[in-house]
Parts: structure tokens; C-alpha cells; sequence
């Protein structure tokens, strides 16, 4: 007789439920319905940690946070990240902090974090530069100020220079975004992200 020959034993099989369920419980409820992914966002997850920006547009309801949530987990699985946010580790009355693998911020929440002398704005500012994924949220619905301009330019240069995958979601165009987010960030922005328009009507008033 075998014995734990069972079809969970499989250690395959546990890494990816365990990558499902870790997705599953990353993804806001709103946003875990299966979808269909425009191609080029199918493309660029494809490309794992090789993946540029990826720059999702389009009007209110469209879909733009959903398709972004259902890019994020393909990218996940594609690259095999167990999507996780920032935390503390306490081991032995030694308290560590590590970094978010993929970290998902609204662009208002985010000036809101990095305005002067906001606490943990450095940290913010590292976990934006270093996770594996970076998706910001509704990018130009923000009222930024010179200050905090210079912030969101840290962290897109920084993912910039060391090529990270990134995703961005606007109501806007990406010519429309310098007024917003500034002239440099901007142009590394345009360079770095494949431009998915969604179309269609609003999605939360049924026709
Ligand atoms: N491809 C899709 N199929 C079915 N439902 C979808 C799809 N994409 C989005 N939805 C649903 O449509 C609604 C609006 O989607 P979502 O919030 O992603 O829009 P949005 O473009 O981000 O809007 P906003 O500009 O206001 O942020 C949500 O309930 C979402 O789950
Ligand atoms: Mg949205």
C-alpha cells in the first residue's frame, strides 16, 4: 500500500493552488471574476520580469482596474510571485520590515502618503521603487503639487532605469498626463508603457 499518495501531495499541484489562493486573496472581491484580457495585456504579462509598463486608458467604467487586477495575475503566474504586501516580521524581539513582491496604490492615496511630512513617506517611496510589480490606480485623478511631483518621479525613474514591469491605469491619455504628473515622468512613462485604450460604455449602468 502507497502511503500519501494523495492528489494534493503533489508538490506542483500545492505551488500552484497556493499561487491561486495567494492571487485570489490579493485581488480586491470586486475585481476576481474572470475576464477576458485585451491581447496586448495577455502579451505583456507573458514577458514575466522582461515586462515593461503597461498603460491602461480609457473612460469611467470601462474597465480599466478590473483588466488591470486580471494583467496583475497573469503576470503573477507567469513569473510564478505569490503576490504579497508589505509586513512586519517579529522573530526573537527583533521586529524586521519587508518589502511588498507586488504593490497595487491608488495615485491619490499615494501623493497623499508622499506630501511633506507625511510618516513612512521614505518607505512608501522604496516599496513603489522595488516591488517586482508596481500598479498605480486612477493615475491624473490627483491635484499633485510641485512636491509631491517629484516623489512620483523618483519612483518611475527608479523603475525606469532598472526596466520593472509597472501598470497604469488613467482617465487619461497619456499626452494629457504631463499637466499632472510633470513633463519627466511623463516621457518615461510614454517610453516604457505599451497603451491599451479600452472602449465601451460604463460597465455600472446597464444600457
Ligand atoms: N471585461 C469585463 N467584463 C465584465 N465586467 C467587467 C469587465 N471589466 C470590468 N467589469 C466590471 O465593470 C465595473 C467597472 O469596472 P472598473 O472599476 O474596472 O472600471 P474603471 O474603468 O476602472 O472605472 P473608473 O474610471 O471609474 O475607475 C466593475 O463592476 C467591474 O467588475
Ligand atoms: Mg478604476
Amino acid at each position: 500500500m502507497q502511503v500519501g499518495n494523495y492528489p494534493g501531495d503533489d508538490p506542483d499541484e500545492q505551488l500552484r493552488r497556493h499561487l491561486e489562493n495567494s492571487i485570489a486573496g490579493f485581488i480586491p472581491p470586486r475585481f476576481r471574476a474572470e475576464i477576458e484580457l485585451p491581447k496586448p495585456a495577455v502579451e505583456w504579462a507573458a514577458n514575466g520580469h522582461n515586462a515593461g509598463g503597461l498603460y491602461l486608458t480609457g473612460p469611467v467604467g470601462v474597465g480599466k482596474t478590473h483588466t488591470a487586477y486580471a494583467a496583475l495575475a497573469a503576470w503573477c503566474r507567469a513569473t510564478n510571485t505569490t503576490p504579497f504586501m508589505a509586513g512586519y516580521d517579529h522573530n526573537y524581539g527583533v521586529t524586521n520590515r519587508y518589502g511588498p513582491t507586488v504593490h497595487v496604490v491608488r495615485a491619490t492615496t499615494l501623493l497623499d502618503q508622499l506630501r511633506p511630512g507625511a510618516d513612512g513617506a521614505r518607505e512608501i517611496v522604496s516599496d513603489c521603487q522595488r516591488a517586482r510589480l508596481l500598479y498605480i490606480d486612477d493615475m491624473g485623478a490627483e491635484k499633485p503639487s510641485e512636491w509631491t511631483q517629484e516623489r512620483l518621479y523618483e519612483v518611475i525613474d527608479e523603475r525606469y532605469v532598472a526596466c520593472r514591469p509597472l501598470i497604469v491605469t488613467s482617465n487619461l491619455p497619456p499626452k494629457s498626463l504631463a499637466d499632472h504628473v510633470g513633463e519627466r515622468t511623463a516621457s518615461r512613462l510614454a517610453e516604457m508603457c505599451e497603451l491599451v485604450p479600452l472602449t465601451g460604455s460604463d460597465r455600472r449602468r446597464p444600457q
